[in-house]
């Protein structure tokens, strides 16, 4: 069976080259964390794994599909439905109420607003708030809940507990957990946390272009 995410080759650089030649694969139920000091290129080899960023050479299959070959609108259908991201920096919609943030991410994907995922995640109190007046760490937790209310089939989480308590950040980390579990997806996790990165099925470093198992 397909792989829910494969990558061949992967290469790319900015300023100075960050990888080279980089191949793994996330099959459904597994999770994979990618570690690494700053500027090693976590998130940039995040971003083209889940579809923002045209790599210099190599490809990125999800679901089977090498997504930058596909026309740009089929690319957009894979981002919306198939994938979530949670991002290092937060995207909330500023002028509206975490409520209705998270009812636009439920309309678009055309599911329904998950109160649970909001009781879990200690939201509830919250709702009627805007993002720009809650904390770094509850802007983190609406991002979330954001994005499993829309059932990805792959999460990309880039530092998904750096804002967050240790207690707060252990909550998130299972809810993670017991999503893909429950919903036959697959976790993509970027972090400097080393105890989160070893709970995920494969961890590496991105270390001297590489992707080195830990
Ligand atoms: N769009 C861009 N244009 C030019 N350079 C970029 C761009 N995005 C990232 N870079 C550079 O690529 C390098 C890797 O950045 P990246 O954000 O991938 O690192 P990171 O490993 O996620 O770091 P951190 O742990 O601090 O989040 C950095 O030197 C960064 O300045
Ligand atoms: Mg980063």
């Amino acid at each position: 069976m397909e792989a829910l995410l494969r990558v061949n080759n992967l290469s790319h650089s900015f300023d100075y080259p960050l990888f080279h030649d980089l191949n793994f694969t996330l099959e459904k139920q597994q999770s994979i964390s990618i570690t690494g000091v700053s500027g090693s290129g976590k998130s940039t080899l995040l971003h083209i794994c889940s579809t923002l960023l045209k790599p210099k050479s190599g490809e990125v299959f999800i679901n089977g599909k090498n997504i930058y070959k596909l026309p740009n609108s089929e690319l957009i259908k894979i981002r919306r439905n198939s994938i979530g991201i949670i991002f290092q920096s937060h995207f909330l919609f500023k002028g509206f109420s975490v409520k209705e943030n998270m009812e636009i991410a439920a309309i678009l994907a055309k599911t329904n607003f998950d109160k649970n995922l909001i009781e879990r995640l200690g939201i509830a109190h919250i709702l009627k708030q805007k993002p720009g007046d809650i904390s770094g760490g509850q802007q983190q937790r609406v991002s979330l809940a954001r994005v499993l209310s829309k059932k990805p089939k792959i999460i990309f989480a880039d530092e998904p507990t750096g804002n967050l308590d240790a207690a707060t950040a252990k909550e998130v980390t299972s809810l993670l957990f017991d999503y893909i579990e429950a919903n036959n997806a697959a976790l993509f996790l970027v972090t400097h946390d080393l105890n989160l990165a070893k709970c995920c099925d494969t961890t590496y470093k991105l270390e001297n272009l590489e992707l080195k198992p830990l």
